[in-house]
């Protein structure tokens, strides 16, 4: 489906709830971010508080994916699968998370430190968390899908770090991924008009060198061509008359 889904009042808050669901696992995850603690703990952990809210963890098989978060350490920049590995001390570590609660989908990441990090590292995460809020100020009506990538964009490329072209944001409804695409670069004033009703998830994907990536053979953990750190953060929001809406409220992540 290329269509583009407007949710009816109804609906958005069933995404807020699912919303709401998912950054609390976000969360959860985040305060499990520890020398020593690995991350299928991890992801235990945050699939055992989804099913026990009623909901189901979106990744879980989705695509064959085994697990139910993708966590990302180091120069890891996405879908990374939980194992055995344990944290270690300076790590830094993106969790991404996706809950399905009453047909509806949340998607959150971010990126948290493990015990102390370098500055290098947190300046990073910093950026990075920051250029979506630079994206989601241009996410109002009458603006383009391209005006948010391109505050994205302008706003990492300015503090020296690129963003991931390989992998981009999407609509997120009643399926994790729905059009339209949501990329982190690019030309302004493309792509589809911004409408009230429309939720997307908006997740720069930022690298301290060069932004190619490259799989491993596991079809899934996504590195930086370069081996530089990467850091991710992501929040579903919803497109309204007025401010845009966080679906996946952050407290202080
Ligand atoms: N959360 C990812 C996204 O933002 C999707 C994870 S892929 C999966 O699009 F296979 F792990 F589900
Ligand atoms: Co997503």
């Amino acid at each position: 489906m290329n269509i583009i889904s407007l949710k009816s009042e109804r609906e958005q808050d069933l995404m807020r709830k699912a919303g709401a669901l998912t950054a609390q696992a976000r969360a959860l995850a985040g305060s499990m971010v520890k020398p020593g603690v690995s991350t299928l703990e991890i992801d235990r952990a945050v699939r055992d508080f989804i099913q026990s809210h009623g909901a189901q963890p979106s990744f879980l098989n989705y695509n064959g994916y085994p697990a139910s978060t993708c966590i990302s350490i180091n120069e890891v920049v996405i879908h990374g699968i939980p194992d055995h590995r344990k944290l270690v001390e300076g790590d830094i570590v993106s969790v991404d998370v996706g809950a399905y609660l009453d047909g509806f989908h949340g998607d959150c990441a971010a990126t948290f430190t493990c015990g102390q990090v370098s500055q290098e590292a947190q300046q990073l995460i910093d950026v990075t968390r920051q250029s979506f809020f630079e994206g989601i100020q241009m996410a109002h009506p009458g603006n383009r899908i391209s005006d948010i990538g391109h505050a994205v964009q302008t706003y990492v490329e300015a503090h020296g770090y690129s963003v991931v072209r390989d992998f981009v944001g999407h609509g997120v409804g009643q399926k994790m991924h729905e059009a339209p695409e949501v990329p982190n670069y690019g030309a302004a004033g493309h792509g589809v008009r911004l409408m009230p009703g429309m939720t997307l998830a908006i997740e720069p994907m930022v690298c301290v060198g060069d932004w190619h990536v490259r799989v491993l053979k596991d079809g899934w953990t996504t590195i930086t061509a370069d081996g530089s750190l990467a850091a991710h953060y992501e929040n579903s929001i919803l497109i309204t008359d007025g401010e845009p809406e966080v679906l996946t409220p952050y407290g202080n992540l």
